[in-house]
């Protein structure tokens, strides 16, 4: 039983923070809420149509081979980037629900070479500094240079607090967090020496509230917020920015999977469909689940020069949620 329960009593600010996090999806689904996937308003709009402003950039993002690190390669691409791929395309054991396959990570490739763009792909896990350091140094040396960074990678789990082990505890810190970390220890020197450079670094809703259902996730994205404002202190002196990304319920596989949808209600296994219906009750404008494009859209502008002001934020895509908070 992984539903979240009530607090009555409390300051109902807080009441209705608690109420936006994705743990009590099952509550909404309960209520009959009601509505269907939302079109994806941005539809092609990515897809090389913008301006060209990042021609001769290049960019380098983690857990790219599908979902949002995807969608922000293709925007990045979209725009002109030439695009490093970087992605353990293949099972981590120890992670209930499939993560991105080699097939994945070469479809992704393709893709971004549509767009009229040099691509690599590399098969590697954020874990492994070094490996993140070579990608780096691989992009430098073929594309010339290192402009944006996006560090997406992550993993979730689900579940009450005492309900982790060790083992499962290490997992999530080591990729969420810690990988987040080797991702700026490997481009620090580069960006330093170039003098120039933009981090988007993906926390979470769950980075700015508590969640009872993904408390150890939720954790992790806090730590992803507290690793952004270090960053863009310690790099601001040298013209690189650093912000964080903080999503309510993107449609990827990281939630639409047998794994969250067998544990979020009590008893019984949802559909995504209710789990989408549920998410509509999160959101002020007329969206459940809504496309990864538009955290793309949104990691692209923190590379734009129109950005160029913008350093140690956190930025939510809460579809309006952030309307029912207070200023
Ligand atoms: N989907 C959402 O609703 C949502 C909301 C807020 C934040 N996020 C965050 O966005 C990021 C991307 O998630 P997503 O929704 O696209 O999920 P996803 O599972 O579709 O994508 C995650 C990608 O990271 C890769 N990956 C996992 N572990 C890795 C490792 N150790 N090394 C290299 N690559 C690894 C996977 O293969 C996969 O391609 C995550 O950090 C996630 O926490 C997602």
């Amino acid at each position: 039983m992984t539903t979240e329960k009530s607090n009555k009593g409390e300051n109902p600010l807080d009441e209705g923070r608690r109420k936006f996090m994705v743990g009590t999806a099952a509550a909404a689904v309960g209520a009959g809420l009601t509505t269907g996937i939302i079109p994806n308003a941005f539809a092609g709009s990515h897809k090389g149509t913008q301006d060209k402003e990042f021609v001769g950039r290049s960019a380098f993002v983690t857990g790219a081979a599908r979902g949002i690190g995807y969608a922000c390669a293709e925007s990045l691409a979209g725009r002109g980037a030439n695009i490093v791929l970087f992605d353990i395309a293949g099972q981590i054991k120890e992670v209930p629900y499939p993560l991105a396959t080699a097939k994945d990570l070469a479809d992704a490739k393709k893709k971004i070479e549509s767009l009229g763009v040099k691509c690599i792909a590399i098969k590697g896990d954020v874990r492994d500094g070094n490996a993140q350091a070579a990608a780096m140094k691989r992009a430098v040396s073929e594309f010339g240079r290192l402009d944006f960074v996006v560090a997406n990678a992550g993993i979730t789990q689900i579940g009450p607090m005492e309900a982790f082990s060790e083992a499962e505890l290490s997992l999530i810190i080591d990729i969420n967090l810690k990988g987040v970390i080797k991702t700026v220890q490997a481009a620090t020197p580069i960006l330093k020496s170039q003098k120039a450079g933009r981090i988007v670094m993906m926390s979470s809703v769950t980075g700015r509230t508590g969640s009872p259902n993904f408390p150890i996730y939720s954790a992790t994205k806090w730590g992803v917020i507290g690793l952004t404002k270090s960053t863009a202190m310690a790099l601001g002196k040298f013209n690189v920015t650093c912000n964080a990304l903080c999503p309510t319920l993107v449609h990827t596989k990281l939630l639409d999977n047998d794994y969250i949808l067998s544990r979020l209600a009590p008893g019984r296994k949802l559909t995504f469909e209710q789990f989408n219906q549920a998410a509509k009750g999160r959101h002020i404008l007329p969206v459940g689940f809504f496309g990864a494009e538009h955290v793309g859209e949104a990691a692209a502008y923190l590379c734009s020069e129109g950005s160029a002001m913008i350093s140690g934020d956190v930025f939510d895509i809460g579809a309006g949620a952030n309307a029912q908070f207070p200023a």
